[in-house]
């Protein structure tokens, strides 16, 4: 984990309130792996007293660059958007706890909802043979080329609630139609997006006998397991989701203690 100040390479808008932004950090780069995120704090400092957590969706160590995929929510995000090349930014990471996959998995099935389409990009470099990415969008306003920002041989396939793009539903309706005609020996699926979407997947995947693993994306303070402002329950008792995740396996989870 590295504190650091980070310029910015590019900082550009890709569809409604939805950035993507290029970060050179050499160390950060070279130390991310798929399923960790930053810390991010803007100059000057008085925005915000607390850091921001971002998922680390790209890195890519012989740029020394690392890519961000955020949406705008608040005062940070929104001033995060206006953001030019050359500004600095501060960071902290890479942090949480990567999520190491089996060797021999057939199919790598990742579902985002929204901009938790992120996280999920950062198993591609790695995993595109393997991958199908089901992501699910309002409309096409919210609609992201995830080939755009990593090309490969997977599969890329959109839902929209109003049908303005792809399949007329949400990710979790295009999951149950696309996993119907197929039959999968050892595969895993891996999902970030809304709570509601999370427990409704971890029950689908349980009675299909699927593995899954999930992205929690709870307030944080510290990042790095201090504060415990970040806990959530699973079987195993409290954990910190800074720590101890952001990827838990779905099983794990007390879903029935979460508010959606
Ligand atoms: C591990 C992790 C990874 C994340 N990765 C990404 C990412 O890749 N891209 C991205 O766009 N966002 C991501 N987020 C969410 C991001 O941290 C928040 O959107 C950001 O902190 C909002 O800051 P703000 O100052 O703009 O908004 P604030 O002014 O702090 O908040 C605006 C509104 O958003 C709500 N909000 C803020 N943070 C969260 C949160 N974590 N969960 C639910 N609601 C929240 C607040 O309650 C408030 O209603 C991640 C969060 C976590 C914990
Ligand atoms: S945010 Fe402080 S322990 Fe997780």
């Amino acid at each position: 984990m590295s504190v650091l100040d980070a310029k910015v390479v590019f900082n550009k808008c890709l569809a409604k309130e939805i950035y993507f932004l290029l970060l050179k950090a050499k160390e950060v780069s070279l130390k991310a792996k798929p399923g960790q995120f930053v810390m991010l704090k803007l100059y000057p400092d008085r925005l915000a007293f607390l850091r921001r957590p971002f998922s680390i969706c790209l890195s890519l160590p012989e740029k020394d660059i690392f890519a961000i995929l955020y949406t705008i929510k608040g005062k940070v995000t929104q001033s995060m958007s206006s953001l030019n090349t050359g500004a600095t930014i501060s960071v902290v990471g890479p942090l949480g706890n990567p999520l190491k996959l089996p060797e021999n998995i057939s199919d790598l099935i990742l579902i985002g909802g929204g901009i938790g389409i992120a996280p999920l990009i950062s198993f591609l470099p790695m995993y595109h043979e393997k991958a199908h990415f089901i992501a699910g969008f309002r409309s096409s306003e919210d609609y992201i080329d995830v080939k755009e920002i990593f090309p490969g041989t997977y599969e890329y396939i959109v839902a929209t609630e109003d049908g303005s793009k792809g399949y007329k539903g949400t990710s979790l309706d295009l999951f149950r139609q696309y996993t119907k005609s197929r039959v999968f020996n050892n595969a895993i699926v891996i999902s970030c997006g809304p709570l509601a979407m999370l427990k409704k997947l971890s029950k689908i995947c349980a009675q299909a006998k699927l593995t899954c693993y999930v992205f929690l994306e709870t307030h944080m303070a510290c990042g790095m397991g201090l504060c415990q402002g970040c806990v959530v329950k699973t079987k195993q008792g409290y954990k910190r989701v800074c720590k101890d995740g952001p990827i838990f396996s779905a099983e794990e989870i007390c879903w029935e203690e979460i508010r959606d």
